[in-house]
């Protein structure tokens, strides 16, 4: 097998507008929305920390400042919770703060995930990287990530992450072109198209925000011109990624995915999200659901 470098590092991009969260979104970042106590940012630093990556590089703009707040030390908050005795608040508050080594750079515009992954060229220097997307969470029993990196090892260049979807649904996607490999859980990406029509796309896989990219991305993403939306597109420079060869920064390999994953950048799937989380805690569920089962008989009246 042949030697590749390891991921050590995670870049997680959070620049987006936000607009199919408006007006929540003007001006807090949608990554910062909770699910139900915790932030959707925090599951995602913390499912780069438990695939092993400690060194968290984050992609923030304008209006993103409390992002930085939330993974720093809170003195004031700190103080006072200490001085009422309230440990159990007091851990949750410095939680974010041990988890990794946090890192950010700025993008001055949001001009496309493409771009974003751009601005963190020079902290990523020439390793692979992970990339998740600040509003995808995975769940913590489904790990994904690991897998992928462990992939990465085997076969070198970038790999996505892949779910199947409705055919009605892949247009909100990038849509891969797929070939077998000999592992049950892994394909060859042939090609990638983002957000196509459902009768243009090459497959019902579509890609989902979890990345593992070769450093050669960043040479693609310089030549790679404004695409869908006129902004730069990560999926465009992983399609020219998946046409080259090895010493030059390919292949493409995919994940199959299989578990569950919430979408917290759209309402609909953020509600769910929500509901799902609260379904699973201990310290909710038990009077949360009594409540939402009345509720929903009283509705379906
Ligand atoms: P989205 O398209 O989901 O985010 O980008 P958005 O643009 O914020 O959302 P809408 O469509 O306006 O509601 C996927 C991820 O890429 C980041 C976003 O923050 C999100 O995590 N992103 C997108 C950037 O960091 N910079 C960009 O220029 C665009």
């Amino acid at each position: 097998m042949a030697d590749f470098d390891p991921v050590t590092k995670a870049v997680v991009p959070a620049a987006g507008l936000g607009t199919r969260f408006l007006p929540a979104t003007k001006a807090t970042p949608k990554e910062m929305l909770p699910i139900v106590d915790k932030p959707a940012i925090q599951y995602v630093v913390e499912e780069a920390v438990s695939a092993g990556l400690l060194d968290v590089l984050m992609v923030t703009g304008r209006n993103k400042r409390s992002i930085e707040d939330h993974f720093d030390v809170a003195y004031e908050l700190e103080d006072a919770l200490r001085a009422k005795g309230d440990e159990e608040r007091l851990n949750q508050v410095k939680e974010p703060v041990d988890l990794a080594t946090m890192h950010y750079v700025r993008q001055g515009e949001p001009k496309g995930l493409g771009h974003a992954v751009l601005c963190a060229k020079q902290h990523v220097g020439h390793e692979p990287f992970a990339c998740l997307l600040g509003d995808d969470i995975i769940d913590p029993r489904d790990p994904l990530l690991k897998r992928m990196i462990e992939v990465r090892a085997t076969y070198g260049g970038s790999v996505v992450a892949l779910m199947e979807v409705p055919r009605e649904q892949v247009s909100l996607y990038g849509a891969a072109a797929i070939e077998a490999t000999d592992e049950d859980d892994v394909v060859r990406v042939t090609d990638l198209v983002e957000k196509p029509p459902a009768d243009e796309a090459p497959s019902n896989w579509a890609i989902i925000g979890r990345y593992v990219i070769d450093p050669a991305v960043f040479d693609v993403l310089e030549r790679t011109p404004p695409g869908r939306g006129g902004e730069i597109q990560l999926t465009d420079a992983l399609r020219t990624l998946a046409s080259m060869g090895p010493e030059e920064g390919g292949p493409v390999h995919g994940v199959l995915f299989r578990g569950r994953r919430y979408d917290t950048g759209n309402k609909l799937e953020y509600l769910q999200t929500v509901v799902q989380f609260a379904a699973n805690r201990d310290d909710l569920a038990p009077e949360f659901l009594p409540w939402l089962r009345e509720f929903l008989d009283k509705a379906g009246q």
